[in-house]
């Protein structure tokens, strides 16, 4: 099985594609978190990229697919993968439908997430990881269970990512509504695109995502 979790920054695409993962055995690809090592390792593609990201804006899509290249069909990925910020225009979209059909494989499912720019906003601003293990955390909506220690790896320090500054914030919302909503309509007239309500408890939004990979929803 293999789908695209598609939607604005903050949307939820990183909290479900972890839970899928777990209950479908499909393998999570997310370009972000890709990007972000890629930076951290100081690489070519990452010295490219983050300042484009400091800004919010979309690293070029030559950069995305030479990244991404293969990625699919890595064996990893045998099983089904779920796509996470990728693809992010209609660019990359075409670039992604070549790259499956040379492998012979295709997509099942592309679902967007749907959600309110304004609780967007409130999502990412509040959003932290713990550094040891990368458990996601919020500080309204999802809390360790003792004050300043990881619930999964008992670690006690915790990062912020750099884009999540509010006027970056409002940068990557532009760049969704400009370059990545037109896929709306794209994966619409390939009669695969679904809706779900991302504005849902995570838990909601996970069983309503299950239904559908289930074929019950
Ligand atoms: P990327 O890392 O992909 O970031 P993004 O799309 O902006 O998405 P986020 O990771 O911010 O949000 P999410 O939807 O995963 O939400 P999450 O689950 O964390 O991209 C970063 C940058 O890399 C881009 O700006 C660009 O520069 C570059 N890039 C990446 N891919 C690219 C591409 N293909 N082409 C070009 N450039 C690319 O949830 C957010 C918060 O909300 C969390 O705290 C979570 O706990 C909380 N939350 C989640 N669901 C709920 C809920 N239902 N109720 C309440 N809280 C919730």
């Amino acid at each position: 099985m293999n789908l695209i979790l598609l939607g604005p920054p903050g949307a939820g695409k990183g909290t479900q594609a972890k839970r899928l993962e777990e209950r479908f055995g499909v393998v999570q690809i997310a370009t972000g978190d890709m990007l972000r090592a890629e930076v951290r390792a100081g690489s070519e593609i990452g010295n490219q990229a983050k300042a484009i990201m400091e800004r919010g804006e979309l690293v070029p899509d030559a950069l995305i697919t030479e990244m991404i290249a293969g990625r699919v069909a890595r064996p990893d990925a045998a099983r089904g993968f779920i796509l996470d910020g990728f693809p992010r225009t209609v660019v990359q979209a075409e670039a992604l439908d070549a790259m499956l059909k040379a492998h012979g494989l295709r997509l099942d499912h592309v679902i967007e997430l749907k959600v309110k720019d304004d609780v967007l906003v409130e999502r990412i601003s509040g959003r932290y990881t713990c550094a040891g293990c990368g458990e996601g955390y919020h500080d309204r909506f999802k809390q360790p269970k003792v004050e300043g220690v990881c619930d999964v790896c008992g670690g006690r320090e915790f990062t912020r990512r750099a884009d999540d500054r509010a006027e970056t914030v409002a940068a990557r919302l532009d760049a969704f509504h400009r370059q990545t909503a037109p896929l709306l309509p794209y994966y619409a007239a390939q009669g695969k695109l679904r809706s779900v309500d991302g504005m849902a408890a995570m838990s909601e939004v996970t069983e309503a995502l299950a239904a559908i990979l289930s074929g019950q929803g």
